[in-house]
């Protein structure tokens, strides 16, 4: 698949430049979201994937998924914990990370109960170290 392509892409890449001088200005991990739009009818839940890699730590790690037009934060999680509170009111309790999963470097978003104004694309940050490494993820929704 188109994915598994780009993680090849990705390790061979990393393979070859490991060059001191050159690694101490890239980050450590990548985001890497499905290119395919996630299509849903209204009503419906809807997850958008993506996982980080390689899997990172949870103490001082922060994902944050944000409406990529609006800026609207859809759901914010930091050093191993949901954060609510920073959350738009559009998303309160409308949306879940696979906390469980989160170790694997799993950061996909489960957005439920999808209306017609959810759609268009959502930005996945993913904050460790001082780095932040983002990816787009795109909800379509049948009209
Ligand atoms: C993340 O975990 C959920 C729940 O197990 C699964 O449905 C989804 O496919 C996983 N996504 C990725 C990108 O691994």
């Amino acid at each position: 698949t188109v994915y598994l392509n780009h993680l090849f892409a990705f390790l061979v890449f990393s393979l070859i430049s490991v060059q001191p001088t050159i690694l101490s200005s890239k980050t450590s991990f990548s985001v890497n979201c499905y290119d395919q739009p996630v299509r849903v009818d209204p009503g419906q839940d809807a997850v958008l994937n993506c996982n980080v890699i390689p899997s990172l730590p949870l103490e001082g790690l922060e994902v944050e998924w944000i409406e990529a037009a609006s800026g609207k934060m859809v759901h914010l999680y930091l050093d191993g914990e949901d954060a609510p509170e920073s959350q738009h009111y559009d998303y309160r309790d409308r949306t879940e990370l696979f906390n469980d999963q989160i170790p694997n470097g799993n950061v996909s978003l489960k957005l439920k109960n999808v209306n017609s104004n959810n759609a268009g694309r959502y930005r996945c940050t993913v904050t460790f170290e001082s780095q932040s490494v983002q990816a787009d993820a795109e909800l379509k929704v049948n009209g």
